[in-house]
């Protein structure tokens, strides 16, 4: 474990419960986490607090400290923490059994449900996580190409869990080479860029996989001339919705834009947390999983033991019946927009444009956090998570949910403020006189230490 600052003891005095569990956590977990992004290697390391229970956007540790919680859920949570209508479709289902030998009527209900939401998807398949959805895409497209080779815009953070993406991170070990090989990259919103992919690769690309809108929007014409791209080329564009689904638009970056891919991937927001993901797509290209084509081999599509399960399925139905009723993606903005006006507004007050830049949709920003020359800094992350922490923030982005109130929204916008006013003194003072510990990592690293 780390070595502890007098400092830091401190603070870790105010978590008893949570530290004893710590080293339990490590035992029995290799590092202490389920998901890498919820480690303690993101956090700073006096910060070793385990969650209990969460309600709406708060969550409470096992010391008993409340925390109003941003991108909860790893983002997936964009109704709030059990959320009755959701929990109340769950129960509803769950005395009817949760996996039959043969299809339940509930596939067929939510299956029609989202195709309705979601023009220009003609056919369904259900999965449990979104590495699914865009896996089971890229098999789907190699098989109907016949090409193994794969785009990805490497502006991008995350695509899957799978080899294709993941052999192209710094965290590659045991993905072969040959298969890291197998995926290009090319930049966002230059077009000229996967033009190149396209001519230095012909004919063997089977498809390009991006979400059409994440940090900054399209360039006009930009995402059509990707769509006209991959028409011509013969290779299918899937278009990640896995973050944008459910929180920019009911049907994602294409509902906004327009642009119709032949394959789409959705997740998160699905479920409001509950594991639940979906590959939808063109009956031309999704016909391949099926049992009745005779032209083209079969294709092992998206098939699991868990892929249709139930209560699942009520609750993303419960999540559609919402969002078909209420404007959550319009209500998510107005709350998002409502915190970055505060809290740009405190930036600007200590003068940290260059340092904490607040980027991207206003339903889904994020801030980064700089040095004194403007470069990323891992340090003043840390400190920022530390001062908004330590006020009761839990806000590695400033990613809203539906259950965010105005109060909750004003609370948070005064702690950050405080939070910015330590960011300032550090910027002046120096970093080390602020900084409790060790700073956090990315996850992207080949090593540990
Ligand atoms: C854009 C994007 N695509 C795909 C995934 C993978 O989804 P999952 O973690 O459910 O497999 C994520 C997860 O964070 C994501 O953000």
């Amino acid at each position: 474990m780390y070595e502890l600052t007098f400092a830091e003891t401190i603070a870790v005095q105010s978590l008893p419960c949570s530290q004893a569990l710590q080293a339990r956590f490590h035992k029995a977990i290799p590092g202490g986490s389920h998901t890498y992004a919820k480690g303690d290697d993101q956090f700073p390391a006096w910060f070793t607090a385990y969650m209990t229970h969460g309600h709406g956007c708060h969550v409470w540790d096992a010391d008993g400290n409340r925390y109003i919680e941003y991108g909860a859920g790893l983002r997936s949570v964009t109704l709030g923490h059990a959320y009755e209508p959701v929990l109340e479709a769950i129960r509803q289902e769950l005395p009817r059994g949760v996996n039959f030998g043969r299809p339940a009527v509930i596939e067929l209900e939510a299956a029609e449900r989202l195709l309705a939401l979601v023009p220009g998807a003609e056919m369904v398949k259900f999965g449990k996580n979104g590495s699914d959805a865009t896996s089971g895409a890229v098999w789907l497209a190699r098989a109907y190409t016949g090409r193994d080779k794969v785009a990805i815009c490497g502006d991008q953070p995350f695509f899957s869990i799978h080899e294709w993406f993941i052999g192209t991170t710094a965290i590659d070990a045991g993905v072969p080479k040959a298969i890291s090989d197998l995926t290009l990259k090319f930049g966002y919103n230059d077009i000229g860029s996967l033009q190149r992919l396209f001519s230095e690769h012909p004919g063997q690309i089977a498809c390009v996989v991006m979400e059409a809108e994440r940090e900054v929007p399209p360039a006009p014409g930009y995402l059509q001339a990707v769509r006209d791209l991959c028409t011509r080329q013969g290779a299918l564009l899937v278009f990640d919705e896995i973050v944008a689904g459910f929180r920019y638009h009911i049907a994602g970056g294409q509902g906004i834009h327009g642009v119709v891919p032949d394959l789409s991937a959705f997740g998160k927001a699905l479920g409001n947390g509950f594991s639940i993901s979906a590959l939808l797509g063109k009956r031309e290209f999704m016909r391949l999983g099926g049992l009745d084509h005779t032209d083209k081999d079969r294709v092992f599509l998206l098939s699991t033991t868990y892929g249709a399960e139930y209560h699942h399925l009520a609750a993303a139905m419960a999540v559609m019946d919402i969002y078909t009723e209420h404007d959550v993606p319009a209500a998510l903005r107005q709350k998002g927009a409502r915190l970055r006006r505060q809290v740009a507004k405190s930036v600007a007050e200590f003068g940290l444009q260059a340092q904490v830049p607040l980027m991207g949709r206003d339903e889904c920003f994020f801030y980064g956090s700089r040095d004194e020359a403007g470069h990323p800094s891992q340090g003043y992350r840390t400190l920022f998570l530390q001062e908004t922490l330590r006020r009761g923030l839990i806000m590695p982005s400033m990613i809203v949910n539906y259950s965010h109130t105005d109060a909750d929204l004003d609370e948070t916008a005064e702690k950050v403020h405080e939070a910015l006013y330590i960011y300032r003194r550090a910027l002046d003072e120096g970093l080390d006189k602020y900084l409790i510990g060790r700073p956090v990592q990315s996850v992207y690293r080949r090593r540990n230490g």
